[in-house]
């Protein structure tokens, strides 16, 4: 994630920029830059401090020469390249004329600059984005202007991208474009704008429009046209907004949980994006861990906490069928300290969103003293445990502000299970199709999420029906099993509620001697292996008078004897059900907090980052 920015007309263009960048700072802060434009001359200033780079970028721009009525910034999340100034955006072209900047990642960017040098373009950043600067300086050579010149260079570049190119020989245009990344523009007398979102520009346009994908703009101080990638006039949307600039934050949303939430659809596609080469093989470009070390892993551990001990235990199970490794996963705060066993061939991943949980830190040195090799799983670019650790494997699902994570969980699950086909590959324990197969169908679950936040009026709906209810158990097996002790932390967490996750079949072990009237059963049902004997275990608690809630697939009908509510979600391959699965509980939790009138933002005694053992 990153966040962009861009301004024509305007008589206060740089403290638009930066001011804009300021609000756009929660999508990344590893770096951030701008480029003025005026008729011959591109002035450009970057930094890279990795936390307050907008701030730092401020001072910077402390000498910025005279009047500039247009120009385009950027903060940046690293992906592709370094977290330092020289990868920091805008980007330029051989000339200097060409400044771009982008949000995305370009998919085919390593072939691409593979032919521009060919060519004699001189690269002088390691990102996937600098190639867009290259393009679209050969069209313009060609002699078109610069809105041709962008659309003939998205015909050749694959992935994601909200991108906005300007050029000093035509100074007063700024052309974007949007695929998968988001992309507003906002207009106001002689100035128009754009902005990765709304808050950027809020308090500045005075109309917003929408731009879709595959659509190009041309800004101009006049206002704004836009077409397809054909060059076919398109109308864009306008946007009702009449949010302050809080809501505007939280796009729109009431609270960051329900905008994260929504979110997740985009976590799990950037996360999975520009993940498998030509040939079919699956790569991780941030991942030093060589091929021959993978392929001899003995034995894989994994150490998280909270949701990422979750997401961890998912892991387990595709590590283990996939890649035919034995797998243990350990709560973080308890592995340092019984004295684990560390074999030549260890593996060990340290899970985390943040980067910088404690426990999770101390796990993984002390697996790094007993020599095990150390993969960090974290959202965050650099942070401590991806510095520390051998290894790091980013999830891209972009900055999480609710304590209760949400979008983190299911891009953790997406990246763990991507590192679960590598391993297979790599170990030849699966035939080739089979392991296409599921990577198509891990790139489908991000749709299928969506699917399941269409239906949230009805999450919501019973929710409202079992707000008196003060006892929760949530049951599932195999990987429903984590899934629902996921959705069980989440209530806990957000509506302080007594909730406890637990295998279905332990439920005859103890629990059951709980169940009574009034207590409430929420039950994964989505795996077919396991459908019958979940079927059981529910007909065990409603016979003693517990309510049922279940999550069910689309087709399942037989749910509807035992259960007195379903959530419906679309089938899946069982092992990427708790992404899928994971969305109504989700909205269950947030539903039955907000019903309680809690802060689901920032539930009572909890913190986002916990760095206190
Ligand atoms: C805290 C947060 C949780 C999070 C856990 C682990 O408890 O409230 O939402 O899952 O820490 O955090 P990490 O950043 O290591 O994933």
């Amino acid at each position: 994630m990153c966040g962009i920015i861009g301004v024509v007309g305007s008589s206060d263009t740089l403290e638009t920029l930066l001011e804009g960048l300021q609000r756009l700072e929660y999508r990344g802060y590893d770096s951030a830059g701008v480029a003025l434009v005026r008729q011959g001359e591109t002035w450009r200033a970057r930094v890279a401090t990795g936390t307050e780079s907008v701030a730092a970028l401020r001072i910077e721009c402390k000498n910025a020469p005279g009047e500039f009525h247009s120009g385009i910034g950027h903060t940046r999340w690293a992906t592709h390249g370094a977290p330092e100034a020289m990868n920091a955006h805008p980007h330029v072209d051989c000339s200097g004329n060409v400044a771009i900047i982008h949000n995305g990642i370009i998919e085919n960017h390593g072939e691409i600059q593979e032919q521009l040098e060919s060519r004699g373009h001189i690269f002088t950043s390691v990102t996937d984005s600098e190639v867009l600067a290259h393009l679209i300086e050969e069209f313009r050579d060609q002699g078109l202007e610069l809105v041709e010149a962008v659309r003939q260079s998205l015909h050749t570049v694959r992935g994601a991208f909200a991108l906005a190119a300007m050029d000093c020989t035509e100074p007063d245009v700024i052309v974007a474009a949007r695929r998968i990344s988001p992309l507003v523009v906002g207009t106001a007398p002689g100035v128009t704008y754009l902005a990765s979102d709304v808050p950027a520009i809020l308090d500045r346009a005075t109309a917003f429009y929408a731009v879709n994908d595959d659509e190009i703009v041309r800004l101009g101080p006049e206002g704004f046209r836009a077409i397809d990638l054909e060059g076919s006039p398109v109308r864009l949307r306008q946007l009702q907004i009449d949010w302050d600039l809080e809501t505007a934050e939280k796009g729109g949303n009431d609270d960051f949980m329900s905008k994260e939430i929504n979110e997740q659809p985009e976590a799990i596609h950037a996360t999975l994006l520009d993940r498998r080469r030509r040939d079919g093989s699956i790569i991780f470009d941030e991942l030093r861990v060589s091929d021959e070390e993978l392929r001899n892993v003995k034995r894989v551990v994994l150490v998280a906490a909270g949701t990422s001990h979750h997401a961890a235990l998912v892991a387990k199970y595709a590590i283990e069928r996939w890649a035919r490794v034995s797998v243990e996963v350990d709560i973080s705060s308890e592995y340092r300290y019984r004295d684990p066993i560390v074999e030549i061939g260890t593996l060990v991943i340290g899970v985390s969103q943040s980067g910088e949980t404690i426990d999770t830190i101390q796990a993984a040195r002390e697996a790094q003293r007993r020599g095990a090799r150390v993969v960090a799983v974290s959202n965050i670019v650099d942070s401590s445990l991806a510095r520390e650790a051998d290894a790091v494997i980013y999830t891209r699902a972009g900055l999480e502000v609710s304590v209760a994570s949400t979008k983190a969980f299911v891009a953790q699950v997406a990246a763990l299970e991507l590192l679960a086909l590598r391993l297979a590959q790599l170990r030849t324990t699966m035939p080739p199709e089979d392991i296409d197969a599921l990577f198509l169908g891990l790139n489908a679950v991000s749709a299928q999420v969506a699917t399941c936040l269409e239906r949230r009026e009805h999450v919501r709906d019973v929710a409202k029906q079992l707000l008196g209810s003060h006892d929760f158990f949530f049951l599932g097996r195999h990987v429903g099993f984590p899934t629902a002790m996921e959705g069980a932390l989440k209530l806990k967490e957000l509506t302080y509620l007594h909730a406890e996750g637990y295998p279905a079949g332990e439920l005859k072990h103890g629990p059951l001697a709980l169940i009574e009237p009034g207590v409430v059963v929420v039950a994964v049902a989505t795996d077919p292996a396991m459908h019958e004997k979940i079927l059981s275990n529910l007909a065990e608690v409603k016979a003693r008078g517990a309510s049922v809630v279940a999550v069910a697939t689309d087709d399942d009908e037989a749910i509807e004897a035992v259960a007195d509510f379903v959530l419906r979600v679309p089938a899946t391959e069982p092992m990427f059900t708790p992404m899928v699965d994971v969305v109504p509980l989700q909205l269950f939790a947030y539903y039955m907090a907000t019903g309680l009138n809690r802060n689901v933002d920032r539930p009572r005694n909890l913190a986002k980052t916990v760095t206190v053992e």
